[in-house]
């Protein structure tokens, strides 16, 4: 049931592929703290999945496996709604409505298509140019207050609150000029952009065709340690001040993931090992991801033998979002005048 009192958080992950540390520290470890005292919705977004071509088997199989690292990670289906985008078909209707709300040129505007497209722009579904009409579309349709999300979605933050403001003005003699809320992206500073393991300047991510640039949460602890001491650093020592990391792409990141994941702020890490050797740092970040993502991975083949709990889940999360998309859909489409 909806607490009317408590703010409304949206978030999303799309089913492309192994899920991993970035994904992690960005946003799903955020999701889970943010349960406790606020309305929660997490969705796994398949519709954004398909604006890039997917195996059917693997998109299937994918969509359960983002569910699972949600409940493995800590997300308590008790609390928050978890269910799959397109079994709720308002995310599709409402993306409609907002594709006659979004001007081309903000679209133009958005760096990840651009960097989605590269040189191929003539070529790439229109769904992938329209994705963020979808996105915005999800978090207004349940006129969420806050979205937590990793850097990399600042931008379409800022679409989506573009577009839930022109929606108020360009209705505002029919639904009010506060009818959507202006939602607020949750962006922590510290995690918001893990880096690759092999290139600091490039973000840790599913689709890099090496494994060793990111730990997955399907990895053992001996793939963990293994990534780890292979993780690209460089000759000097570990420095005592901060800004001293600023050309070391590579040696911040892993000194991020390690005050990420410890709670520690990231210059009493540099205190703990400034001018210590890159070996006992590794090992004690090898620990440090283990002792997270074991408990996770221990959860995850839990579940795998378990996939009639999953499913029961994913229709209560659907059942749970319907009832509320519904409501709100007929609002909006009374005031677009589609009824
Ligand atoms: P995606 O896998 O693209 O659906 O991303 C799911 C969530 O993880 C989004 O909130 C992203 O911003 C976040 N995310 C993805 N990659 C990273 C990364 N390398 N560092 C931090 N957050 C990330
Ligand atoms: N675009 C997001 C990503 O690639 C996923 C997403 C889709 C999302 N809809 C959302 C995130 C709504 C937050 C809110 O990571």
């Amino acid at each position: 049931m909806q607490d009317k009192k408590k703010k409304v958080v949206f978030s999303g992950v799309q089913p492309t592929g192994s899920l991993h540390l970035g994904n992690y520290l960005g946003a799903i470890k955020n999701f889970v703290g943010l349960q406790d005292d606020h309305d929660c919705l997490y969705c796994i977004v398949d519709l954004h999945a398909i604006t890039v071509w997917q195996n059917p088997n693997d998109l299937k199989s994918n969509i359960l496996d983002v569910a699972s690292v949600y409940l493995a990670a800590g997300i308590d289906p008790k609390k928050s709604v978890i269910f799959v985008q397109s079994t709720v078909p308002h995310h599709a209707e409402l993306a409609w409505i907002l594709n006659c709300i979004t001007r081309i040129g903000w679209l133009n505007r958005m760096t990840q298509f651009k960097e989605k497209a590269g040189k191929n722009r003539e070529n790439v579904s229109s769904g992938l140019y329209t994705y963020p009409n979808l996105m915005a579309a999800d978090i207004l349709l349940y006129f969420s207050d806050l979205v937590p999300v990793g850097d990399d979605q600042k931008q379409h933050l800022e679409l989506t609150r573009d577009i839930a403001q022109k929606f108020n003005n360009d209705y505002s003699n029919f639904g009010g000029t506060d009818f959507f809320p202006i939602p607020d992206p949750l962006i922590l500073d510290e995690s918001s952009r893990i880096m690759s393991l092999r290139d600091g300047t490039k973000k840790m991510s599913k689709s890099d065709p090496s494994v060793m640039s990111r730990i997955e949460f399907k990895d053992s602890n001996d793939q963990i340690i293994k990534k780890i001491s292979k993780a690209k650093t460089d000759p000097l020592p570990i420095p005592s001040n901060i800004n001293d990391l600023e050309r070391r792409p590579e040696v911040n990141n892993l000194l991020l993931i390690f005050s990420s994941l410890s709670g520690s702020k990231l210059n009493d890490v540099l205190s703990d090992y400034s001018g210590k050797q890159f070996s006992q740092f590794k090992k004690d970040l090898s620990d440090l991801l283990i002792a997270n993502i074991e408990p996770i991975r221990e959860e995850l083949t839990r579940l795998d033998n378990d996939q009639v709990f999953l499913r029961e889940i994913l229709e209560k999360g659907t059942d749970e979002a319907m009832k509320r998309s519904n409501i709100n859909m007929k609002k909006i489409r009374d005031i677009v005048g589609l009824n």
